[in-house]
């Protein structure tokens, strides 16, 4: 069988290094058809990467998908605002899709997704990645193996990390609603899945509270300045850019984020000019910085969903689920699970087999997603457990709890689909 061709839109961190390198990893599976990516760059740096004749790479999504290059699908990894339009023209000239979250923003855009899958016969399917972890596969499998008996209620939180809030919330891609989404949106749309997911029915009833905290001029230090290159106290400011984007030997995200040159002085031009090097109490966010929402599904069952910047990035999700037999308490992070057996009293963790193969983003899930793509793709039926239809409600979730947030009403949720 010949390997499934893919059109890549954006080359930015997710299109270049999550899902793509798998084609490098397995060729015999996956090829890389063409390229869309405006940053000479980045774009540069693909095409060598993918071995990709000039015919094959442009400079927006547009040319890309209407160029007549022969593949099966597209990989739509341009920033949040742009994610509807490729989706649709790519199904639209054809191709399958996979498609970064958040697919869309309101729930017309989710209607125009879902309604042009449908029309076209094309099918799409979702990175929430989170459904192919190791991690929440083994507690989906331990829930539904009746350990625990029947979930009743769920505590979840997103440990967002306060340098990575910093990063992407206060200073970077996603600290203004305008240009991307809300926080719930942008942040737990992954998590509101992931509980759809473990609890296998719908969502009915949401209210969310949380706001924009600590990160706004109010609180900033005597001492500080507009850039951290110029702060007084950045010392001792858990948040300063030094602290982050300086460490010599880290070239990684989110280093890699601020600029193309690495070297000392490319990085401190960039802290000097660019949006990375703002003090984070002097910036333009306006994204909450924490958010606390309560869901109720189908039958009764609850769950709390947190998202919270002011945390330790290496604790990142942690989970409660409580069931009439039994509970468990796990970390995503280093992968323990503890479950406690109310029958018997008993008490046992859970083990993992080592991760292998290509890498291990998002704990294994960004690998998990892709292969499971190109099985699909390849006529493996039920290989993708993230279709568009699975993530409609995850987003009809976010948008009722940010219209709690702001409304401070409780919101009913009514599927689309
Ligand atoms: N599934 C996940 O776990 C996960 C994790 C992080 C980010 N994301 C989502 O993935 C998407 C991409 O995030 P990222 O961190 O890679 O962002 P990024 O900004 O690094 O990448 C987006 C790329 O799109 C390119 N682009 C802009 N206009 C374009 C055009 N007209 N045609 C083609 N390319 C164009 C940009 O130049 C950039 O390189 C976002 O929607 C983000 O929310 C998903």
């Amino acid at each position: 069988m010949k390997p499934v061709r893919l059109i890549v839109l954006g080359a930015g961190a997710r299109g270049m290094d999550a899902y793509a390198p798998y084609a490098l990893y397995a060729p015999d599976q996956l090829q890389i058809a063409a390229v869309a990516e405006p940053r000479e760059l980045r774009r540069a740096a693909f095409a060598a990467r993918y071995g990709l004749p000039e015919q094959a790479v442009f400079t927006d999504w547009r040319d890309a998908l209407t160029a007549g290059i022969g593949a099966d699908a597209v990989l739509v990894a341009t920033q949040d605002n742009e994610h509807v339009d490729p989706a649709c023209l790519a199904m639209e000239q054809g191709y399958d899709v996979l498609l970064e979250k958040p697919i869309a923003k309101t729930e017309a855009e989710l209607k125009r997704i879902y309604d042009t899958s449908v029309r076209t016969g094309r099918r799409a399917a979702v990175c929430h990645v989170l459904r192919y972890t190791r991690f929440f596969n083994m507690l989906k499998s331990i829930i539904d193996s009746g350990e625990i008996g029947e979930v009743v209620n769920i505590s979840h939180s997103e440990n967002i990390g306060y340098w990575h809030m910093a990063h992407s919330f206060v200073r970077g891609n996603w600290r203004r609603e305008d240009e991307t989404s809300p926080m719930i949106l942008a942040k737990s749309c992954h998590d509101a899945d992931i509980l759809l997911y473990l609890v296998g029915k719908d969502c009915k009833r949401v209210a969310s509270f949380g706001s924009l905290k600590h990160f706004t001029a109010k609180n900033a230090p005597e001492g500080s300045a507009e850039r951290c290159l110029d702060c007084r106290v950045s010392d001792t400011c858990p948040y300063s850019a030094m602290r982050l984007y300086m460490i010599p030997f880290l070239t990684s995200w989110p280093v890699s984020v601020i600029t193309d040159d690495l070297s000392t002085e490319g990085r401190l031009k960039a802290l000097r000019e660019g949006p990375y090097g703002r003090c984070v109490y002097h910036c333009d966010n306006d994204v909450v910085d924490h958010q606390s929402t309560v869901l109720e599904f189908e039958g009764g069952v609850t769950a709390t969903m947190t998202v919270s910047a002011f945390t330790d990035y290496r604790h990142g999700r942690t989970i409660h689920i409580m069931g009439s037999h039994g509970e468990i308490r796990a970390k995503m992070s280093d992968e323990t699970i503890e479950i406690t057996n109310f029958r018997d009293g008993s008490v046992r963790t859970s083990e993992f087999p080592p991760p292998g193969g290509m890498g291990d983003g998002h704990g294994g899930g960004d690998i998990g997603l892709i292969a499971s793509f190109v099985q699909m793709e390849r006529g493996a039926q039920g290989a993708v457990k993230s279709s568009i239809r699975d993530a409609i409600q995850s987003h009809l979730i976010c948008f009722a709890a940010e219209e709690s947030r702001r409304d401070h009403t409780v919101v009913e949720i009514h599927n689309v689909n």
